[in-house]
């Protein structure tokens, strides 16, 4: 049974669609027309005005979206052609083993909308079901040659597959479809590429995007060159760059040698750091983590609690590099707020394993704040895939709290359950404000509280631990006097150790 999906295929609006992953798909489609027809957005019931944060590099961003008819022709192997797939009319396939058909179905619009953040039209999307995924071309050869006449009929030039694709699996489908066949994963690492920015996160998704291509050199582009009147044929494009025999093997030098400087300079970054986490420690600054599936909101949320300038963007991965903001409870204690990664199902091994060193930095937190997206058809599918990789990088032991955001979206029975089935958690609407004092006030609770009792008398000269004691104590009384200034306040066991040589003897 081959299942064409019932919605957005053709780029129309659908208005009675009320499901929100296609609503955000179409709204992404029709904001992009609107930037491009220079039209002022709609206005927002809620009085939202599209602003969130100082939308830093919203623009540069969309710069990075596709432009048709590219030359996507690759001279040097080490470039990555990865990064240059050129995704513009797609067909999506999937085979749909278990779960039920809902689940298929959310996973294909989940696909649908990592294609759109690549920058592609997606034309149409298919479901197989089946035992068990074709060993050989992925889904059964009759549904494949089905597949082909869905691409001639839609003018498609790729077809996505909801999976990570043995490389021949992936041949032997193009084979048979005579347009390029990519996988999700290949298409994750690829809205990756396009929106790191640091150096470290730069550095980090080309090592997995080697990591993927090194067992796939055989043979990509090969089978293109081998279609008689395929799209590839004339010499030109991908297809013309078959590689032969001797071209891999020099290409796979090269991509291990590449491979190994960047591993030296992801140590060299990691170092680098380390040594700021290290120093933020021994100040004893505690810290807060914000994890959470792509588009749950995580920025926007940073954005309210520190009122920082992080680009929101309905957009997938949109955050791709951490983000480190200083923070401070009411009573005035300092912290950090970190963003991560967006996550997602299934995230590529090759990406989890080069973010390790990032995500790691959740490891290290004294709170997590888990975001959901309160208004997603799984939000406990989402919540899972998330904790999956936290597990992956040996990320459980934080005290983690689940903020389920968007509650002026979410459908309220929704949100009770999640906030009945986990026990630390709390509702937000990170967009209007909605459950953000409170969500403050439980940073606070949680974060160490200096209670350390302490009374010093420090010296002029030791102006640097006054200016601590009043950064990063409870401060109870201070008093200057002949000798120096006289200082009471509760403090934590580090600030402790520093003030022991200076404890005042007389009251
Ligand atoms: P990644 O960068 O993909 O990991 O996304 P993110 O989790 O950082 O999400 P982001 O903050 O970019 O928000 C995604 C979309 O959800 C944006 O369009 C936000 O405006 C919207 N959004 C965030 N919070 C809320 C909320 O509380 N209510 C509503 N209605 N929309 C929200």
């Amino acid at each position: 049974m081959t299942e064409p999906l019932s919605s957005d295929q053709h780029g129309e609006d659908h208005a009675t669609d009320a499901d929100p992953t296609i609503d955000r798909v179409l709204s992404r489609r029709a904001e992009a027309l609107d930037r491009a027809a220079g039209d002022e957005r709609p206005a927002d019931p809620t009085g939202y005005d599209g602003v969130d944060g100082d939308q830093l590099d919203r623009e540069e961003r969309s710069a990075l979206r596709r432009v048709s008819g590219l030359s996507t022709e690759l001279e040097d192997i080490t470039e990555v052609e990865y990064r240059q797939l050129r995704l513009e009319r797609v067909v999506l396939a999937a085979v749909w083993t278990d779960g039920t058909a809902e689940d298929a179905e959310n996973s294909l619009r989940e696909l649908a909308a990592l294609a759109e953040t690549a920058g592609s039209d997606v034309l149409e999307g298919v479901l197989q079901r089946r035992q068990n995924p074709d060993p050989s071309t992925y889904l059964g050869s009759g549904k494949a040659a089905e597949l082909r006449e869905i691409v001639l009929a839609e003018g498609a030039d790729t077809v996505i597959c909801d999976t990570e694709l043995a490389p021949s699996q992936r041949r032997a489908l193009e084979d048979v479809v005579k347009v390029k066949v990519i996988d999700r994963t290949a298409l994750i690492l690829d809205i990756f590429a396009q929106h790191a920015k640091s150096r470290e996160g730069k550095a980090q998704v080309e090592l997995a995007q080697l990591q993927y291509l090194l067992p796939r050199l055989r043979g990509w582009g090969e089978s293109m060159s081998r279609q008689a009147g395929g799209q590839a044929a004339g010499g030109l494009g991908m297809g013309s760059r078959g590689p032969g025999e001797t071209k891999i093997e020099l290409d796979r030098r090269r991509i291990n040698s590449r491979i190994a400087k960047l591993k030296r300079d992801l140590a060299g970054m990691k170092t680098h750091r380390d040594t700021r986490r290290s120093q933020r420690i021994s100040h004893g600054v505690p810290a807060v983590a914000i994890a959470g599936y792509t588009n749950a909101g995580k920025s926007t949320l940073l954005n309210r609690l520190t009122h920082a300038g992080v680009l929101v963007d309905n957009q997938l991965f949109a955050t791709l590099d951490t983000t480190v903001r200083r923070a401070e409870t009411e009573d005035g204690r300092e912290y950090t707020l970190t963003d991560t990664v967006g996550f997602v199902r299934a995230l590529p091994h090759q990406l989890v394993e080069a973010f390790r060193s990032t995500l790691e930095e959740v490891a290290d937190a004294d709170l997590l704040l888990h975001v959901v997206d309160g208004s997603h058809p799984d939000p406990e599918g989402q919540i899972s895939a998330v904790r999956g990789v936290l597990a992956d990088v040996d990320a459980t032991d934080v005290k983690e709290v689940i903020v389920v955001n968007k509650a002026d979206l979410a459908d309220p029975e929704v949100v009770d359950r999640i906030l009945h089935h986990e026990k630390y958690s709390i509702a937000v609407s990170a967009r209007t404000g909605e459950g953000v004092p409170e969500l403050l006030e439980l940073i606070a609770d949680e974060l160490p509280k200096p209670d350390i009792d302490i009374e010093v008398l420090l010296p002029y000269s030791r102006g640097d631990l006054v200016s601590r004691l009043h950064d990063e104590a409870d401060l109870l009384s201070e008093e200057h006097i002949g000798q120096g200034t006289r200082v009471h306040a509760k403090v934590m066991p580090d600030l402790a150790a520093e003030l022991a040589p200076f404890v005042a003897t007389t009251a």
